[in-house]
């Protein structure tokens, strides 16, 4: 791109559907030369305190008040006419800039995360087709491996109705050779589950994130289930396969899961018919770490329950991957008081929650100095931008998790499986190495 001269013709947002049927924003973004780029926003379910606001336009006549068509006005009015006729050789953290400096508020309300992130991402893909590379080299280096997949296998919580609080459950081929074989184990699982379940005689429908409904109603019968599935695909749990949760404990802590009303003196966990304080949910979750071989654990504990949070990575952050959520939103400030208080030892990472692609890099340069873990996210409600799957070769990105099956999902493994191809015999897999440094001997 050095030497190039062309500018920014044209930025036109526009609302569409995410595979949850809610509105969201798109961002078609135009050069001089006529190169251009699309990029289409997710939007989550469980979402963090501190996330960057998705503005809504509350207008219950339209799409019961999801519609985002205040976030379009302020992407066609006030970020369009300012980035028109910018030269594209503008480097990604000074246009992200004049996005925040417009916005002018800490967590991005006055536009809208939604707006900022629909121009920050689409200038992103803009460049690379300027620079005349693939996406995926705008984001990497020659020597880089691709990510080890979490892929969520069983859905509730929020992604599904059935009551049972935990979130995902997932799957981890960290013991393929290739990004290639990690998806055929993925899919040879998946398919395991599936007959398992129809033999058992539940559902097969799938929730949110594109696993199955989770029909069980415990810890202890998800978890014997996908071990069983695992080894009936053939693998080995815990080498070849590994297991990995999200209870997202936000949503029931101090309230039930579908309770919107959180009670700040409630310092309990709403879990299975029970209430838990926070040492007895620290203690649950590490017994079940090591009964079940759980490798990586997210949102053990929730967003408000700091000294849980201590307890837990007291318990494992030897022997488990500990991925925050919730409490960090992908906000370098956030990350950086985490790592002060030597919580977790992994970093999940959505650019919705920050709002811009520089802000989620300078997020992910924080974790990789710390040694920690950096695992690139989908949302919930999700749409085919194929975005996601290409800044996963970023060499700051571990591990990628993105659901199981459907369009929206499988865009992104997808991917991943043509930048493998394209490689060639230079393709490498992160394998074990995708996990926290602290973690690994543990692992291997
Ligand atoms: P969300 O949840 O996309 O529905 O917010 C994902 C997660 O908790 O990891
Ligand atoms: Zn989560």
């Amino acid at each position: 791109m050095p030497g190039s001269s062309e500018i920014i013709k044209s930025v036109n947002g526009y609302q569409i559907l995410d595979s949850r049927n809610n509105p969201t924003v798109a961002c078609r973004i135009v050069s001089s030369g006529g190169k251009e780029y699309t990029f289409k926003v997710p939007s989550g379910a469980s979402t963090g305190d501190m996330e960057a606001v998705e503005l809504r336009d509350c207008d219950k006549k339209h799409y019961g008040g999801k519609g985002v068509l205040r976030a379009v006005a302020n992407l066609n009015d006030k970020i369009a006419p300012m980035v028109k006729g910018l030269p594209i050789a503008t480097p990604q953290e000074d246009f992200d800039r004049m996005l925040i400096e417009k916005d002018g508020t800490p967590n991005k309300s006055k536009l809208g995360a939604n707006a900022i992130l629909a121009a920050s991402a689409a200038y992103a893909g803009l460049q690379a087709g300027i620079e005349g590379v693939e996406l995926w080299r705008h984001f990497s280096n020659s020597n880089v491996s691709l990510p080890v997949p979490q892929f969520n296998v069983l859905n509730a919580g929020r992604h599904a109705e059935t009551g049972f609080e935990v979130q995902e459950t997932l799957v981890m081929p960290a013991g393929a050779k290739s990004f290639s074989e990690a998806m055929e184990m993925c899919s040879n699982v998946w398919h395991s589950l599936k007959s398992m379940l129809n033999k058992m005689g539940h559902s097969t429908g799938r929730g949110d994130e594109g696993g199955f409904v989770n029909p069980f109603k415990s810890v202890e019968e998800t978890a014997h289930s996908v071990l069983e599935a695992i080894e009936k695909a053939g693998y080995v749990p815990g080498r070849q396969v590994m297991l990995g949760f999200d209870p997202a404990s936000s949503e029931i802590f101090g309230k039930d899961l579908m309770g919107d009303e959180y009670d700040p003196k409630d310092m309990t966990y709403h879990f299975c018919g029970k209430r838990y304080a926070p040492e007895e949910m620290s203690g649950f979750w590490s017994d079940a770490a090591k009964r079940y071989k759980i490798a990586s654990l997210e949102d053990g504990m929730a967003q408000n329950d700091i000294e849980g949070w201590k307890l837990l990575t007291k318990e494992l952050g030897r022997t488990t991957q500990l991925v925050l959520d919730d409490c960090i939103c992908t906000n370098p400030q956030l990350i950086r008081k985490f790592i002060s208080y030597g919580i977790g030892n992994a970093d999940l990472i959505k650019l919705n929650q920050i709002g811009t692609v520089s802000e989620t890099i300078e997020a992910m340069e924080l974790g990789k100095e710390d040694g920690r873990s950096n695992i690139v996210s989908h949302r919930s409600g999700e749409t085919e931008s194929d975005f996601l799957g290409n800044f996963a070769m970023s060499p700051l990105v571990d591990q990628i998790k993105s659901g199981s099956s459907g369009g929206e999902r499988n865009a992104k493994y997808n991917t991943l499986l043509m930048i493998e191809q394209d490689l060639g015999s230079e393709a490498a897999y992160s394998g074990v190495k995708a996990f926290p440094k602290r973690v690994r001997a543990h692992l291997s």
